[in-house]
């Protein structure tokens, strides 16, 4: 399984065949499993369908490692689109951002400059911007722009924690310290022994550990995770603590484990879906599949029945 991961996580990476996809219908076709559509007016239909069932959601207008600062500004003006839309249609929805998209990669003062842009927008219709953790090259620079962020615009943008990388504990208290709020995932990327733990069963044990303190932590958490195990021990753990179901919510991908996410609603807990949309969804996908590299033979058995 980890040769499979490898092996997708590299496809991820390959531009000929990201470019062969993303202009195919097969490719389109396929990525609807994890994709919500191709544009901004597809991503709030999703959301118009999740809030009725009583899911919140964010919204991730798909792209990342934009090279010029045309394309960085072109990809802040769909979440500037999305923050009104998500206004006037009054839906339960705010939006998620990847660094890279911004221009992280040439410029990080344009990138600080456009994501407090939108978290500026984000205050004045009351929405908040998560700012998503990519590869660990960008750990520490995503983790210091949200804190300066936070500084100019309080509760309304939060990043994202990893639980396979050794130093989040370390993050997590100082994210708590000035009160920032974090989603708890496991990690996306590959990252070496050196910097992450390799045993996917030492990601899981630190990922409850790091949980448990979040959600006891007075600041309002995200716990992004299909894991029904980790899940039923964070529900006993909410039970024996009388932890209130008002300081976190249960975070999933869309596509991902919906009977996971009715029961969790129909329990009355929090549940928001990551809704991710855009004619550049080829990483994205890759990394799902990589994750679970059983969905391939989902996927290729859909394509044959249709
Ligand atoms: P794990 O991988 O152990 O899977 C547990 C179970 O969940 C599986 O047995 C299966 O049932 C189901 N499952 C998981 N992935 C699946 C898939 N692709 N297809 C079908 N079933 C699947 N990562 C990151 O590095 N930076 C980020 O900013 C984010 N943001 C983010 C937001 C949200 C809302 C979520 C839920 C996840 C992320 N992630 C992320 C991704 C995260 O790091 C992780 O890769 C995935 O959530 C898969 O890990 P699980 O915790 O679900 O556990």
């Amino acid at each position: 399984m980890p040769l499979l991961r490898s092996f997708f996580i590299a496809l991820s990476q390959n531009r000929a065949l990201r470019s062969f996809a993303e202009r195919s219908s097969v490719g389109r076709k396929m990525s609807s499993r994890f994709v919500a559509g191709m544009t901004v007016e597809d991503a709030i239909a999703a959301c118009e369908r999740l809030n009725r069932e009583g899911i919140a959601a964010t919204l991730d207008s798909l792209g990342e490692s934009v090279t010029k600062e045309t394309e960085a500004r072109r990809s802040a003006d769909v979440y500037h689109q999305l923050l009104d839309a998500i206004a006037a249609h009054s839906l339960n929805a705010n939006v998620s951002v990847k660094l890279s998209q911004m221009g992280m990669d040439f410029d990080p003062g344009l990138a600080e400059t456009i994501v407090g842009e939108l978290v500026e927008h984000a205050s004045r219709v009351d929405s908040f911007v998560r700012i998503d953790m990519e590869g660990s090259p960008y750990t520490e620079a995503t983790i210091s722009m949200t804190e300066h962020l936070q500084s100019r615009s309080r509760d309304r943008v939060g990043t994202v924690l990893q639980a396979y990388l050794y130093r989040t504990e370390t993050d997590a208290e100082r994210l708590l310290d000035q009160r920032i709020r974090i989603r708890l995932c496991k990690g996306a990327y590959k990252e070496p022994p050196e910097i992450a733990f390799p045993d996917k069963k030492d990601v899981d044990t630190n990922y409850g550990k790091l949980a448990r303190r979040m959600m006891t932590s007075g600041v309002f958490c995200g716990i992004a995770t299909h894991d029904e195990a980790i899940v039923e021990s964070l529900l006993t753990f909410v039970r024996e603590r009388s932890v209130s179901k008002d300081t976190f919510e249960f975070q999933m991908l869309y596509g991902i484990r919906r009977d996971l996410q009715r029961r969790l609603v129909r329990m009355g807990f929090g549940v928001r879906v990551y809704v991710p949309f855009g004619p550049e969804w080829y990483p994205y996908f890759m990394r799902r599949l990589a994750e679970r590299p059983a969905n391939v033979i989902f996927l290729l058995k859909n394509l044959l029945q249709s």
